[in-house]
């Protein structure tokens, strides 16, 4: 398999001595790292997943993905966070380039407690035959358990209870949780996420895989990837490891004031992705006080809102270009006899060009404007690159986490809300 991912650093503003300043760290890291995989108390099962990942329940994935295909037009994943956008991510990403079409639709609820966006979903999918496939690690996530509560209700009526619970699939811990204990008393068929793989990482397991298949992704070649990845990333020298140097890149980054990174994309269907890579980045390392904030940009289409932030704010900020280098399909702009928007200098040119030229122009201007960028050229979206991808920020999130001295592993904040949230609710009276 060809590497079709590079990072490149050119207008980072970091040199490569400063960056090899930290190839022991990164080395002392990487052994932790992998030393940790065999402890099944530490989150590191993803590490080598792309390897030793669970192959019948890979193939239990397909079966009941291949169900799904036949029997519904939708899918309504039911998740929150990890448990939801890494699916989401991949789904939005391929929209226009996976193998195979599926006329089956995926719709998310359970990741928001809002009723209008709930009844919205329940009046689309009236007249339509579903599946539901209810994904919580823990089982006893608020939003998707009210979400499920509401859903499965909403299926029994249309199907009846035997007729629904051959078209609910939930995906959770093995032998652990109240959703477990749901999917035992009502015989739903099951899929399991590893102990040792927590919710931001667990988007090659069946979290992911299960809607990424029934949306019609070759699941093989998004492992594929994965597996590709996983092995070019091992390699503890940070001078051949991109996906380390990037971890690397923004410490240094953080280390100048940086503090604020926008991940950034000239390719709108990479919106997902960059809400999976702000939620996997945010909660691994806005701990203790400190960590770089995640946030995302769509671009052209934010220079015309964060553009004037980003070129003339405070300076505490970096972007990480995903530059997806060709497209699936592409416009001709036509010429125009009468030229009254003057367009015609670019008559001739597909849009994807000016897209480009917009890019290059974008990053000038903010590097001039003291943001520095990292650009991670893509060659194009195709489900082995975002198997890739996928492993790529995973691992470069964790070396990231350890470089910056916290657990890239646990979510201690997370609870804050919640325990306020059920003393209103009155849980616990
Ligand atoms: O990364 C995480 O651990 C979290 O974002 C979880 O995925 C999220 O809170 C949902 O948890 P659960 O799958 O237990 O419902």
């Amino acid at each position: 398999m060809e590497n079709n991912i590079k990072l490149n650093l050119e207008y980072s503003g970091i040199s490569n001595h400063e960056i090899m300043t930290y190839s022991q760290t990164v080395k002392k890291v990487h052994k932790e790292l992998n030393d940790s995989t065999e402890d099944k108390k530490n989150f590191t099962g993803w590490v080598n997943w792309p390897q030793t990942y669970d192959k019948k329940e890979y193939e239990k994935i397909k079966k009941i993905a291949n169900k799904i295909k036949g029997d519904s037009n939708i899918l309504i994943v039911i998740g929150i966070g990890g448990s939801y956008l890494g699916a989401r991510a991949a789904i939005e990403s391929l929209k226009y380039n996976k193998e195979k079409q599926s006329n089956v639709e995926i719709l998310y609820v359970g990741n928001n407690l809002s009723a209008n966006y709930i009844n919205e979903i329940i009046d689309y999918v009236s007249d339509k035959e579903i599946s539901i496939n209810v994904i919580s690690k823990s089982g006893k996530t608020t939003e998707p358990a009210i979400a499920f509560r509401i859903f499965r209700n909403l299926m029994e009526n249309k199907y009846g209870i035997d007729g629904a619970r051959k078209r609910i699939f939930v995906t959770t811990t093995k032998r652990k949780g109240a959703l477990y204990k749901i999917a035992m008393q009502e015989k739903y068929a099951k899929l399991s996420i590893p102990e040792n793989i927590g919710g931001r990482y667990s988007v090659l397991t069946a979290v992911g895989l299960l809607p990424m298949a029934v949306a019609g992704i070759n699941i093989d070649k998004i492992m594929e990837g994965a597996k590709f990845a996983q092995e070019k990333y091992s390699d503890d020298n940070l001078k051949y490891n991109d996906c380390y140097k990037y971890a690397v890149a923004r410490n240094i980054l953080y280390e100048k004031n940086k503090n604020i990174e926008i991940m950034g994309t000239y390719e709108p269907n990479l919106f997902y992705f960059i809400e999976w890579w702000k939620q996997l980045y945010g909660e691994s390392e806005g701990k203790n006080y400190s960590g770089i904030f995640p946030s995302g940009a769509i671009y052209t289409t934010d220079l015309h809102s964060l553009g004037q932030y980003v070129q003339e704010g405070r300076r505490n900020l970096f972007e990480t270009i995903l530059n997806v280098k060709n497209t699936d399909s592409d416009i001709i702009i036509n010429y125009d006899e009468e030229n009254l928007d003057e367009l015609n200098y670019i008559a001739g040119k597909p849009i994807s060009y000016v897209n480009q030229k917009a890019m290059l122009g974008t990053i000038q201007a903010h590097v001039d404007g003291d943001v520095p960028n990292i650009i991670i050229d893509i060659d194009r979206l195709d489900e082995t690159t975002i198997g890739h991808l996928l492993y790529f920020f995973e691992k470069s999130c964790a070396m990231s986490g350890n470089l910056s001295g916290i657990n890239p592993f646990d979510q201690p904040g997370v609870e804050k809300y919640k325990e306020n949230m059920f003393n209103l609710l009155g849980k616990y009276k």
